[in-house]
């Protein structure tokens, strides 16, 4: 049973978790930095780098201290090695390093997507281990930096099917979000305004391959979008009240509805029974309804992390660093762990 401390500061979150065995959650704090990007309408790699400098730290005491344990109880310290900002992760690295040197620790570089893809087994102490997905399974990630469908074999063996061929959905929601002047990010503020609207309202259409390919393509959408509000109304004028609230629901609609149908053909074609939804886009209760749905008619179980495991967090990168942690466990701090560097574009399959 190894016990991991892990630090993820690849985007704009900085989070330090323990988790033992892979799955228990025995501490997992994030400083969050949305009201310093709040204001630009998404992320300013510098101020995240800046802010994680900030929050590190503390964080990482936080995490000891809501579990309990002292450096003595860790068996290896985890680390987000990408993608993500260099910058930003960079900082997460180097502090784990330097602990990791200092205490005599392995160091478990981790991929981002991994840790999304783990997050569906963790829990809480008191909580049920979840029964988690069958291997072979289908895994959709779904972020503001990812939208990918993954065949995943074993945690060691994930096949990338297919990726996003401009933008991710999470960052579909964030312009969309941009473009009225709601905020960012942009997903939790449309999924509210949306459950007033009707999804009938625009007919905005999912974009099909001609090479038949289950690539994700949001950009259409969302100039689909900007053309619904230019066309609205007078001059600069932008739909408000119920107006907007249709606007946003046919827009969650079509993103949903993409996500679903590239996902259950998927899992039809591999022939498998469970599907995996992680990154922050699967926090969203209509994607989730709408997917689980979907997949029951073919008999097809879906798994998704609880919301606070969806967006980003140390505990899922704790917990995919689990096998690797096990296999190091008491051989210490090692030379290679020193000259660890961050992989800012990273495909999970390389
Ligand atoms: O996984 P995550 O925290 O960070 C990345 O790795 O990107 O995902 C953040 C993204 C943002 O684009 C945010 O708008 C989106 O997840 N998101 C949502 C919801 N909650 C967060 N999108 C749709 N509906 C939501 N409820
Ligand atoms: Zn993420």
């Amino acid at each position: 049973m190894a016990c991991v401390l892990a630090i993820e500061s690849s985007c704009d979150e900085t989070a330090a978790s323990i988790v033992l065995d892979g799955h228990l959650v025995l501490s997992d704090p994030v400083a969050t930095q949305i009201d310093i990007h709040k204001k630009y309408g998404g992320v300013v790699p510098e101020l995240a780098s800046r802010n994680h400098v900030v929050d590190i730290i503390p964080v990482v005491e936080e995490a000891l201290e809501k579990a309990a344990l002292t450096w003595a109880d860790l068996d290896a310290i985890a680390v987000t090695r990408g993608p993500g900002l260099v910058g930003a992760l960079l900082v997460g690295l180097q502090v784990a390093k330097s602990l990791a040197y200092a205490h005599n620790l392995p160091l478990i570089p981790v991929h981002h997507l991994a840790g999304h893809l783990h997050a569906v087994f963790l829990h809480n102490p008191g909580e049920m281990r979840p029964k988690g997905p069958k291997y072979p399974h289908i895994a959709l990630a779904v972020s503001g930096g990812h939208t990918a469908l993954y065949e995943v074999h074993s945690p060691s063996h994930v096949i990338q099917r297919s990726n996003t061929r401009d933008d991710a959905a999470g960052e579909a929601f964030d312009k969309v979000s941009r473009m009225l002047g709601l905020g960012y990010p942009g997903g939790p503020i449309i999924e509210r305004l949306a459950r007033q609207g009707d999804p009938k309202a625009y007919r905005f259409s999912v974009p099909i391959f001609k090479d038949g390919a289950l690539d994700f393509s949001f950009s259409g959408l969302k100039t689909a979008v900007l053309t619904a509000i230019k066309k609205y109304g007078q001059s600069d004028e932008i739909p408000r009240g119920q107006d907007q609230f249709d606007l946003l629901a046919s827009f969650q609609a079509a993103a949903v509805k993409q996500l679903v149908h590239r996902t259950v053909k998927m899992a039809r074609s591999a022939q498998v029974s469970d599907v995996v939804l992680s990154g922050g886009v699967a926090c969203n209760g209509a994607l989730r309804q709408t997917m689980s749905s979907a997949l029951s008619e073919y008999d097809i179980d879906m798994h998704a992390p609880p919301p606070r495991w969806c967006t980003d967090n140390a505990a899922m990168i704790a917990g995919a660093a689990n096998h690797d942690a096990k296999r190091r466990t008491g051989k210490g701090h090692h030379a290679d762990d020193r000259r660890l560097n961050a992989i800012g574009a990273w495909r999970l399959d390389q």
